[in-house]
C-alpha cells in the first residue's frame, strides 16, 4: 500500500505508476472541513529522512468525496479513505458520511498525526483510543484500521485498546515528532517549529513498534516508517507485519511501490516461502 500524504490522490502518480498493481491507496487523510494547514515551510530534509509539518492540508471530506473519490474508486484498487476529526464526534459523523460510499473500501482512522493540536489526543490515551474506535465500529459496517503514533511510552498497550474498540487491523507508525534548527538563524527550519519525522531514519523505532504490537494484539499489523525497497518490506513481514505501507520513498522514488513488487516473489523464494502469509511474525528472537 500506499502511505496516506506521500501519494497525493494518486491521479499525479498515474504516469509513473501501475495503479492497480497496489494493494491499496491511502489518500491523504480528510477532515471534516476544509483545512489550510500550516505556515511554510513544511518540509525539509534531515540526515536520512525528512521532516514535515503538513497540518492536515485539505479541501474537505465533501471535497473529496465529490472530487477526488470517482477518479480513485476507477483505478480497480482497494481505497482506505485516511479521517482525522478534530473530536469524538467528528469522527463518527466522518465515518457514518463515508459508510456505504462506492469505492470506499475501510477507513484508516488517523489518531496519530503530530501536526495538528489535539491530533494526537485518541493515539495517546488508550480509553479515548479504545472509545474512538468503537465509536466508528458502530457507525459504519467498514473495515477499520487505526494508525498509531509512535511517540507514546507504551505503543502495545494503545494498540490493545483500538482492538478492544473493535479496530480490523492496527496501522503502524505516523510519523516521530522532531525539530530541525537553523543555528545561524537561531531559527525552526519549519514554520510549524515542531514536525514529524519519517524516512529510513525511522525505520528501526517502526520495526520495534511493529514487533511490539504484533505479539500484543490478534488483529493484523500494517507496517510502515522508512520502507524504500524489498529489503525494508521483508524486515518489517519477518519482525510481524501482514503488510506494509511505503510513505517518504515514494517522494524521490515514485515507482518504488514497483520495485518491491517486482521483487517480492524471490524474496520471499529465498526464505523457501510460498506467499507473504508464510514469513509473517517468523522473527527468531533466540539467543544466537
Ligand atoms: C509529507 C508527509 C505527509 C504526511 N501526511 C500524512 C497524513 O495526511 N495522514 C497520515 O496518516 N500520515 C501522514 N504521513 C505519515 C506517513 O503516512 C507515514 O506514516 C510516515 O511518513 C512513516 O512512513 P515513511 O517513513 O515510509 O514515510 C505523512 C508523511 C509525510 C512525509
Amino acid at each position: 500500500m500506499v502511505a496516506s500524504g506521500t501519494f497525493g490522490y494518486a491521479r499525479e502518480m498515474a504516469g509513473l505508476v501501475d495503479l492497480a498493481r497496489l494493494g491499496a491507496i491511502i489518500p491523504k487523510t480528510i477532515t471534516a472541513s476544509p483545512r489550510p494547514g500550516n505556515p511554510p515551510p513544511r518540509t525539509c530534509e534531515t540526515a536520512a529522512g525528512m521532516l514535515n509539518s503538513i497540518g492536515l492540508d485539505n479541501d474537505g471530506i465533501e471535497a473529496f468525496v465529490e472530487h477526488q473519490l470517482p477518479y480513485l474508486a476507477g483505478i480497480g484498487t482497494a481505497i482506505v479513505v485516511s479521517i482525522a476529526g478534530k473530536n469524538y464526534d467528528e469522527f463518527l459523523q466522518m465515518a457514518a458520511r463515508l459508510d456505504g460510499v462506492p469505492g470506499v473500501a475501510a477507513l484508516e482512522l488517523n489518531i496519530s498525526c503530530p501536526n495538528v493540536s489535539g491530533g494526537v489526543d485518541f493515539g495517546t490515551d488508550a480509553a479515548m483510543c479504545r472509545r474512538v474506535v468503537a465509536g466508528v465500529r458502530g457507525v459504519c459496517a467498514l473495515p477499520v484500521l487505526a494508525k498509531l503514533t509512535p511517540n507514546v511510552t507504551d505503543v502495545a498497550a494503545i494498540a490493545k485498546a483500538a482492538e478492544e474498540g473493535g479496530a480490523d487491523a492496527i496501522s503502524l507508525i505516523n510519523t516521530c515528532l522532531g525539530l530541525a534548527v537553523d543555528w545561524r538563524r537561531r531559527r525552526p527550519r519549519l514554520g510549524n517549529v515542531l514536525g514529524g519525522l519519517s524516512g529510513p531514519a525511522i525505520k528501526p523505532i517502526a520495526l520495534r513498534a511493529v514487533f511490539q504490537v504484533a505479539r500484543a494484539v490478534r488483529i493484523p499489523v500494517v507496517g510502515m516508517g522508512g520502507i524504500a525497497g524489498i529489503d525494508d518490506v521483508m524486515d518489517f513481514l519477518v519482525a510481524g507485519a501482514t503488510a506494509v505501507q511505503i510513505g517518504t520513498a515514494n517522494f524521490y522514488d515514485p515507482t518504488v511501490s514497483m520495485r518491491v513488487l517486482d521483487a517480492l516473489p524471490g524474496a520471499l523464494a529465498e526464505l523457501g516461502a510460498r506467499c507473504v502469509g508464510d514469513v509473517v511474525g517468523t522473527l527468531n528472537t533466540a539467543p544466537p
